[in-house]
């Protein structure tokens, strides 16, 4: 079993030493950057949230010869850290009938881009023929980006915080056009780089537009402004997921949760807090949102002191939502470790394919609504008796197999462990855990019941036998 592990493990790596390799290959076989350009290029920051989106929307011309399927995205290297996500669309249809197709996105090497610039795939359906245009739509999600200024503030202070980026679009093309909007939570903007065509009206801060820029132009910017909303971050969460095949999934989730913001200053003043809660602790959270699925039941919230009552759950056919009250409200910097368990029916979640193996479709990413996860453990716990386990993610996830003994089992169970970093909302899309299982498993539990109880049977069996010869003699 181990041998075969490690075979499978040589192979994989081989695969994705390959897979990286013909990578780069086509990177440098395929037409150089110079014969693509951005007519116009329109990019909108949101920056209401502690997670930060930018939607990006790139109108792409080919002015080279050869065909072109690849289009590059360049990152500055201080924000690859923190790029949770990038996602490609690409539009199809008609007006009315428009649909959007997802396109694959790919990290790569590009050794001569500039400034240590870090460079993403996206891969076209149909290449580019000559003097072609093509429209994209790139989403990517940054975490952990907002600096507060200042680093510590008291019950009654707002939050401020940094903001960094450039004015113009880091991009390995020419671009002919291009404008940057950020979008702020409130008209609190303390300060923001000026430099050419700099607007703000309200929540709006407008870049540009700006013509005619050379491939990796920088410019850049800083905006100061007041975010008050709650920076959720889980620095560790483990989920387990135990599918039993007497017809419940048993979930279990670890949170180790912390308020990223600025730091709590001062003693904290709980009838202050209770008195003027429009202007005290505007930066703290007291409550969070789980959205569970439809049919959840037997839900549990318990910290390392007990049961946590403070918790209301609402259900219809469609979800359920959890409201869960720590037992005090987190401040900057403040902490709180949490368990929260339920069961769901197995016939949601666990389906056949059409080979006869099974399957477990469930969620990827966090319950907790605009959370943050700097570490995600997925442990889904398989039936005892289930084989050759495959996971199946819409993005790359680390992987590994465990075994996992609670009482009665006989073998022990098989546990495919999922990791991943830095995991946003947009991460909570399915994944499936495919396996083989042998019915006759099902008899081990009962059969191992059976034989604890034979087992105390003769045992009480021959004590009262000894008891009773013992009297005798
Ligand atoms: C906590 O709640 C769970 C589930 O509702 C229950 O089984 C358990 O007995 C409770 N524990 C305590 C200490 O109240
Ligand atoms: C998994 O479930 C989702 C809905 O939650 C569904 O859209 C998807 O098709 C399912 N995937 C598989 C492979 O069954």
């Amino acid at each position: 079993m181990a041998a075969e592990l490690r075979i499978g493990i040589t192979a994989l790596m081989l695969a994705l030493v390959l897979s990286i390799s013909s990578q780069f290959l086509l990177v440098t076989a395929s037409s150089s950057p110079q014969d693509l350009q951005i007519l116009n290029a329109e990019r909108r920051i949101d920056l209401t949230s502690h997670i930060i989106r930018v939607f990006l929307t790139l109108k792409i011309e080919n002015t080279g010869e050869a065909p072109a399927a690849e289009v590059l995205l360049a990152f500055p290297p201080t924000e690859v850290d923190r790029l949770a996500l990038v996602k490609a669309l690409v539009p199809a249809g008609k007006q009315k009938k428009k649909t959007y197709l997802p396109l694959d996105v790919k990290p790569t090497e590009l050794p001569n881009a500039p400034n240590g610039a870090k460079i993403f795939i996206i891969t076209l359906h149909n290449p580019l023929s000559k003097g072609e245009t093509a429209t994209l739509e790139v989403l990517y999600v940054l975490t952990h980006s907002l600096e507060p200024f200042p680093a510590e503030i008291s019950q009654s202070e707002s939050q401020l915080v940094y903001y960094r980026d450039s004015a113009l679009i880091l991009s390995p093309y020419y671009i002919k056009q291009q404008t940057t909007f950020l979008k702020t939570p409130s008209n609190k903007v303390e300060s923001f780089t000026r430099v050419e065509s700099t607007n703000r009206a309200g929540t709006d801060l407008k870049y540009g537009p700006y013509s005619d820029r050379a491939p990796y132009s920088f410019s850049p910017i800083i905006v100061h402004f007041e975010n008050n909303n709650p920076f959720a971050v889980v620095e560790e969460l483990v989920r387990e997921v135990e599918i039993s095949h007497w017809g419940s999934l048993q979930i279990t989730e670890h949170y180790k949760l912390v308020h990223a913001g600025a730091r709590h200053k001062g003693v904290f003043s709980r009838v202050e807090y209770q008195s003027r809660p429009s202007f005290s602790g505007v930066s703290s959270f007291k409550n969070l949102l789980a959205r569970l699925p439809p049919r959840v039941h037997s839900v549990y919230y318990r910290d390392e002191i007990g049961n946590i009552s403070s918790s209301h759950l609402r259900t219809d056919y469609q979800k359920s939502e959890l409201e869960i009250e720590p037992r005090y409200p987190l401040f900057g910097g403040w902490k709180a470790t949490f368990v929260i368990g339920y069961v769901l029916p197995l016939q949601d979640f666990l389906f056949e394919s059409p080979d006869g193996r099974r399957y477990l479709n469930f969620t990827f990413g966090c319950p907790l609504a605009d959370t943050v996860v700097d570490k995600l453990t997925i442990k889904v716990v398989l039936p005892e008796g289930s084989k050759d386990p495959s996971v199946v993610t819409p993005f790359p996830v680390e992987q590994r197999l465990e075994t996992k003994y609670s009482y009665l089992d006989v073998v022990g169970r098989t546990v495919a462990v999922l990791e991943k970093k830095n995991i946003v909302p947009e991460h909570n899309s399915p994944f499936q855990v495919y396996y083989n299982f042998n019915p006759m498993f099902m008899l081990a539990e009962p059969l191992m019941l059976a034989i604890a109880f034979f087992l105390c049977f003769v045992a009480s069996v021959a004590y009262i036998h000894v008891d009773l010869s013992l009297r005798k003699s």
